[in-house]
Protein backbone atom coordinates (compact mmCIF):
# COMPACT_ATOMS: atom_id res chain seq x y z
CA UNK A 1 0.00 0.00 0.00
CA UNK A 2 1.10 3.12 -0.89
CA UNK A 3 2.83 5.08 2.28
CA UNK A 4 2.20 8.90 3.61
CA UNK A 5 2.61 10.91 6.53
CA UNK A 6 2.60 14.43 8.19
CA UNK A 7 5.71 15.68 9.16
CA UNK A 8 5.92 17.96 12.03
CA UNK A 9 6.80 18.48 15.89
CA UNK A 10 4.40 18.10 17.90
CA UNK A 11 2.07 16.30 15.54
CA UNK A 12 0.20 14.15 17.84
CA UNK A 13 -3.21 17.09 17.21
CA UNK A 14 -2.66 16.78 13.54
CA UNK A 15 -6.20 16.14 11.92
CA UNK A 16 -4.45 15.18 8.57
CA UNK A 17 -4.33 11.68 9.07
CA UNK A 18 -8.31 11.09 9.68
CA UNK A 19 -8.70 13.68 6.67
CA UNK A 20 -7.12 11.28 4.23
CA UNK A 21 -8.53 8.41 5.40
CA UNK A 22 -11.85 9.65 4.58
CA UNK A 23 -10.78 10.98 0.61
CA UNK A 24 -9.04 7.71 0.22
CA UNK A 25 -12.12 5.66 1.78
CA UNK A 26 -14.31 7.72 -0.62
CA UNK A 27 -12.40 7.77 -3.52
CA UNK A 28 -11.18 3.87 -2.88
CA UNK A 29 -7.75 4.80 -2.89
CA UNK A 30 -4.93 2.07 -1.51
CA UNK A 31 -3.23 4.32 0.91
CA UNK A 32 -2.37 4.53 4.12
CA UNK A 33 -1.61 8.01 5.82
CA UNK A 34 0.33 8.50 9.32
CA UNK A 35 1.91 10.59 11.74
CA UNK A 36 5.45 11.32 11.79
CA UNK A 37 7.38 12.95 14.25
CA UNK A 38 10.33 14.64 13.31
CA UNK A 39 13.05 15.38 15.59
CA UNK A 40 13.83 19.33 15.58
CA UNK A 41 17.55 19.39 14.62
CA UNK A 42 16.95 16.42 11.49
CA UNK A 43 14.18 17.09 9.28
CA UNK A 44 15.53 16.70 6.00
CA UNK A 45 17.08 13.29 7.40
CA UNK A 46 13.37 11.71 8.17
CA UNK A 47 12.43 13.02 4.80
CA UNK A 48 14.67 10.99 3.00
CA UNK A 49 14.47 8.02 5.80
CA UNK A 50 10.33 7.63 5.14
CA UNK A 51 11.40 8.06 1.21
CA UNK A 52 13.86 5.39 1.60
CA UNK A 53 11.16 3.36 3.20
CA UNK A 54 9.04 3.12 0.14
CA UNK A 55 7.21 6.38 1.19
CA UNK A 56 5.56 8.27 -1.57
CA UNK A 57 4.65 11.81 -0.24
CA UNK A 58 4.14 13.74 2.75
CA UNK A 59 2.84 16.74 4.52
CA UNK A 60 5.05 19.36 6.46
CA UNK A 61 3.80 21.30 9.28
CA UNK A 62 5.24 23.51 12.14
CA UNK A 63 7.89 23.69 12.27
CA UNK A 64 9.19 22.55 9.21
CA UNK A 65 7.61 24.54 6.47
CA UNK A 66 11.01 26.88 5.79
CA UNK A 67 13.08 23.60 6.11
CA UNK A 68 10.85 21.89 3.39
CA UNK A 69 11.26 24.69 1.22
CA UNK A 70 14.83 24.75 1.44
CA UNK A 71 14.79 20.97 0.24
CA UNK A 72 12.81 21.69 -2.69
CA UNK A 73 14.93 24.74 -3.70
CA UNK A 74 17.53 22.74 -4.37
CA UNK A 75 18.45 22.22 -8.07
CA UNK A 76 17.82 18.82 -8.02
CA UNK A 77 14.47 18.84 -6.76
CA UNK A 78 11.23 21.05 -7.77
CA UNK A 79 9.37 23.72 -6.60
CA UNK A 80 6.05 24.64 -7.86
CA UNK A 81 4.87 28.46 -8.23
CA UNK A 82 2.91 28.53 -5.74
CA UNK A 83 5.15 26.99 -3.47
CA UNK A 84 7.78 29.58 -4.74
CA UNK A 85 5.67 32.88 -4.04
CA UNK A 86 4.58 31.67 -0.78
CA UNK A 87 8.30 30.54 0.35
CA UNK A 88 7.27 27.39 2.45
CA UNK A 89 6.16 24.32 1.19
CA UNK A 90 3.52 22.13 3.22
CA UNK A 91 3.14 19.10 0.73
CA UNK A 92 6.09 16.46 -1.13
CA UNK A 93 5.70 14.37 -3.89
CA UNK A 94 8.43 11.66 -3.75
CA UNK A 95 9.36 10.89 -7.69
CA UNK A 96 11.90 8.51 -8.99
CA UNK A 97 14.50 10.77 -9.27
CA UNK A 98 13.55 13.93 -7.18
CA UNK A 99 10.88 15.63 -4.64
CA UNK A 100 8.62 18.25 -5.95
CA UNK A 101 7.65 20.42 -3.15
CA UNK A 102 4.33 22.73 -3.59
CA UNK A 103 2.14 24.45 -1.06
CA UNK A 104 -1.91 23.95 -0.39
CA UNK A 105 -2.12 26.80 2.33
CA UNK A 106 -3.44 29.46 0.34
CA UNK A 107 -5.69 27.27 -2.64
CA UNK A 108 -7.08 25.60 -0.04
CA UNK A 109 -8.26 28.88 1.70
CA UNK A 110 -9.41 30.58 -1.35
CA UNK A 111 -11.58 26.93 -2.66
CA UNK A 112 -13.07 27.37 1.15
CA UNK A 113 -13.78 30.64 0.45
CA UNK A 114 -15.24 30.49 -3.15
CA UNK A 115 -16.83 27.00 -3.27
CA UNK A 116 -17.96 26.72 0.38
CA UNK A 117 -19.04 29.64 1.56
CA UNK A 118 -19.87 31.04 -1.96
CA UNK A 119 -18.45 33.99 -2.23
CA UNK A 120 -16.56 35.24 -5.22
CA UNK A 121 -13.36 37.19 -4.97
CA UNK A 122 -12.90 38.45 -8.68
CA UNK A 123 -13.87 42.14 -8.44
CA UNK A 124 -13.63 42.50 -4.73
CA UNK A 125 -11.54 44.62 -1.92
CA UNK A 126 -9.97 42.07 -0.40
CA UNK A 127 -7.78 42.68 3.39
CA UNK A 128 -5.68 40.85 4.30
CA UNK A 129 -4.54 40.92 8.11
CA UNK A 130 -0.65 39.92 8.57
CA UNK A 131 2.48 40.07 7.05
CA UNK A 132 3.93 36.37 8.70
CA UNK A 133 4.15 33.33 6.55
CA UNK A 134 0.69 32.81 6.41
CA UNK A 135 -0.48 35.73 5.07
CA UNK A 136 2.33 35.19 2.35
CA UNK A 137 1.03 31.37 1.33
CA UNK A 138 -2.32 33.34 0.97
CA UNK A 139 -1.43 36.04 -1.47
CA UNK A 140 -0.40 34.55 -5.03
CA UNK A 141 -3.62 32.61 -5.13
CA UNK A 142 -6.01 35.30 -3.98
CA UNK A 143 -4.52 37.26 -6.92
CA UNK A 144 -5.27 34.62 -9.18
CA UNK A 145 -8.84 35.17 -8.63
CA UNK A 146 -8.61 38.90 -9.84
CA UNK A 147 -9.92 41.12 -6.58
CA UNK A 148 -9.95 44.86 -7.47
CA UNK A 149 -7.71 45.37 -4.95
CA UNK A 150 -5.69 43.72 -2.45
CA UNK A 151 -4.88 45.42 0.94
CA UNK A 152 -2.36 43.69 3.27
CA UNK A 153 -2.56 45.88 6.54
CA UNK A 154 0.38 44.38 9.37
CA UNK A 155 0.99 46.04 12.55
CA UNK A 156 4.71 46.47 11.50
CA UNK A 157 4.55 47.98 8.58
CA UNK A 158 7.64 47.26 6.52
CA UNK A 159 6.80 43.53 6.87
CA UNK A 160 3.30 43.99 4.95
CA UNK A 161 5.68 46.43 2.42
CA UNK A 162 8.30 43.25 2.07
CA UNK A 163 5.47 41.02 1.28
CA UNK A 164 3.85 43.47 -1.29
CA UNK A 165 7.49 43.21 -3.38
CA UNK A 166 7.01 39.52 -3.72
CA UNK A 167 3.42 39.83 -4.78
CA UNK A 168 4.58 42.37 -7.31
CA UNK A 169 7.45 39.61 -8.08
CA UNK A 170 5.19 36.96 -8.70
CA UNK A 171 2.16 38.57 -9.75
CA UNK A 172 3.21 42.23 -12.01
CA UNK A 173 0.06 43.31 -12.99
CA UNK A 174 -2.38 42.97 -9.60
CA UNK A 175 -3.23 45.81 -7.46
CA UNK A 176 -1.40 45.35 -3.90
CA UNK A 177 -1.82 47.79 -1.15
CA UNK A 178 -0.03 48.38 2.55
CA UNK A 179 -1.52 49.97 5.84
CA UNK A 180 -1.34 49.94 9.01
CA UNK A 181 -3.81 48.98 10.97
CA UNK A 182 -5.50 52.54 11.88
CA UNK A 183 -4.79 53.72 8.26
CA UNK A 184 -7.65 51.14 7.28
CA UNK A 185 -10.56 53.17 5.49
CA UNK A 186 -13.59 50.61 4.73
CA UNK A 187 -15.86 48.76 4.31
CA UNK A 188 -14.04 45.46 2.55
CA UNK A 189 -15.72 42.59 0.69
CA UNK A 190 -13.81 40.20 2.35
CA UNK A 191 -11.22 40.38 5.14
CA UNK A 192 -8.73 37.73 6.21
CA UNK A 193 -7.40 37.29 9.48
CA UNK A 194 -3.77 35.66 8.57
CA UNK A 195 -1.88 37.01 12.08
CA UNK A 196 -1.17 34.81 14.87
CA UNK A 197 -3.16 36.95 17.37
CA UNK A 198 -5.94 34.51 18.01
CA UNK A 199 -3.61 31.93 19.63
CA UNK A 200 -3.71 34.14 22.28
CA UNK A 201 -7.29 35.20 21.90
CA UNK A 202 -6.00 38.64 20.88
CA UNK A 203 -7.36 40.46 17.91
CA UNK A 204 -5.83 43.40 15.89
CA UNK A 205 -6.68 46.87 16.53
CA UNK A 206 -9.04 47.19 13.57
CA UNK A 207 -10.93 50.37 12.85
CA UNK A 208 -14.92 50.59 13.16
CA UNK A 209 -16.28 50.72 9.26
CA UNK A 210 -14.21 48.38 7.68
CA UNK A 211 -16.90 45.60 8.13
CA UNK A 212 -20.83 45.68 6.52
CA UNK A 213 -23.54 42.74 7.17
CA UNK A 214 -22.37 42.02 3.21
CA UNK A 215 -18.15 41.33 4.23
CA UNK A 216 -17.05 38.14 4.77
CA UNK A 217 -14.86 38.28 8.22
CA UNK A 218 -12.68 34.86 8.02
CA UNK A 219 -10.09 34.07 10.40
CA UNK A 220 -7.24 30.89 8.88
CA UNK A 221 -7.99 29.58 12.26
CA UNK A 222 -10.20 27.32 14.43
CA UNK A 223 -11.36 26.74 17.34
CA UNK A 224 -13.96 24.98 19.41
CA UNK A 225 -15.36 28.67 20.04
CA UNK A 226 -15.20 31.56 18.24
CA UNK A 227 -11.66 33.62 17.88
CA UNK A 228 -11.45 36.99 19.11
CA UNK A 229 -11.16 38.40 15.32
CA UNK A 230 -14.69 36.52 14.52
CA UNK A 231 -16.11 37.70 17.84
CA UNK A 232 -15.26 40.99 16.82
CA UNK A 233 -16.63 40.38 13.30
CA UNK A 234 -20.21 39.20 14.77
CA UNK A 235 -20.15 41.93 16.61
CA UNK A 236 -19.78 44.32 13.60
CA UNK A 237 -22.42 42.24 11.86
CA UNK A 238 -19.99 40.50 9.29
CA UNK A 239 -20.59 37.16 7.68
CA UNK A 240 -17.57 34.69 9.87
CA UNK A 241 -16.26 31.98 8.98
CA UNK A 242 -13.56 30.12 10.63
CA UNK A 243 -10.28 28.15 9.03
CA UNK A 244 -11.37 24.98 9.78
CA UNK A 245 -12.51 24.54 6.16
CA UNK A 246 -9.12 25.49 4.78
CA UNK A 247 -7.32 22.58 6.43
CA UNK A 248 -9.85 20.31 4.36
CA UNK A 249 -9.31 22.22 0.85
CA UNK A 250 -5.18 22.57 1.66
CA UNK A 251 -5.40 18.86 2.53
CA UNK A 252 -7.60 17.79 -0.78
CA UNK A 253 -5.41 19.58 -2.93
CA UNK A 254 -2.17 17.85 -1.85
CA UNK A 255 -4.41 14.70 -2.03
CA UNK A 256 -5.00 15.34 -6.09
CA UNK A 257 -1.33 16.14 -6.28
CA UNK A 258 0.10 12.67 -5.14
CA UNK A 259 -3.27 10.57 -6.64
CA UNK A 260 -4.86 12.49 -9.16
CA UNK A 261 -8.39 12.36 -7.84
CA UNK A 262 -9.94 15.19 -6.33
CA UNK A 263 -12.12 14.20 -3.36
CA UNK A 264 -15.24 15.39 -2.05
CA UNK A 265 -14.57 17.94 0.74
CA UNK A 266 -18.14 18.90 2.10
CA UNK A 267 -18.78 15.35 4.09
CA UNK A 268 -15.31 15.52 5.62
CA UNK A 269 -15.43 19.36 6.53
CA UNK A 270 -19.44 18.24 8.25
CA UNK A 271 -17.66 15.56 10.06
CA UNK A 272 -14.73 17.37 11.64
CA UNK A 273 -17.42 20.28 12.73
CA UNK A 274 -19.44 17.87 14.70
CA UNK A 275 -15.84 16.78 16.35
CA UNK A 276 -14.47 19.79 16.80
CA UNK A 277 -18.14 21.54 18.27
CA UNK A 278 -18.16 18.28 20.78
CA UNK A 279 -15.13 19.68 22.25
CA UNK A 280 -15.91 21.49 25.63
CA UNK A 281 -14.55 24.48 26.25
CA UNK A 282 -12.27 24.12 29.83
P1 LIG B 1 2.58 32.76 10.88
O1 LIG B 1 3.53 31.77 10.30
O2 LIG B 1 1.44 32.17 11.68
O3 LIG B 1 2.10 33.74 9.85
P2 LIG B 1 4.46 34.70 11.80
O4 LIG B 1 5.24 34.53 10.54
O5 LIG B 1 5.20 34.77 13.10
O6 LIG B 1 3.41 33.54 11.99
O7 LIG B 1 3.55 36.02 11.63
C1 LIG B 1 2.67 36.43 12.64
C2 LIG B 1 1.84 37.60 12.11
O8 LIG B 1 0.83 37.93 13.07
C3 LIG B 1 2.63 38.88 11.88
O9 LIG B 1 2.01 39.58 10.82
C4 LIG B 1 2.43 39.62 13.21
O10 LIG B 1 2.59 41.01 13.12
P3 LIG B 1 4.08 41.67 13.13
O11 LIG B 1 4.66 41.41 11.78
O12 LIG B 1 3.85 43.12 13.37
O13 LIG B 1 4.83 40.98 14.24
C5 LIG B 1 1.00 39.29 13.49
N1 LIG B 1 0.58 39.37 14.90
C6 LIG B 1 0.89 38.52 15.89
N2 LIG B 1 0.27 38.87 17.03
C7 LIG B 1 -0.44 39.99 16.76
C8 LIG B 1 -1.30 40.85 17.53
N3 LIG B 1 -1.55 40.62 18.82
N4 LIG B 1 -1.88 41.90 16.89
C9 LIG B 1 -1.65 42.12 15.58
N5 LIG B 1 -0.84 41.37 14.81
C10 LIG B 1 -0.25 40.31 15.39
Amino acid sequence: MDQYVVIGNPIAHSKSPSIHAAFAEQTRQQLAYQRLMAPLESFVQTVETFRASGGKGANVTVPFKLEAYALANQPANQLTPRAAAAGAVNTLKFEVDHLIGDNTDGIGLVADIMNNAGVPLCGKRVLLLGAGGAARGAILPLLEQQPASLWIANRTLSKAQDLRAIAQQFSPSSVVEVATFEQLSGPFDVIINATSASLSDDVPPLPTGIMTSATLAYDMMYAATPTAFLRLAHEWGAVCRDGLGMLVEQAAEAFYLWRGVRPQTEPVLRTLRTELQAIKPV
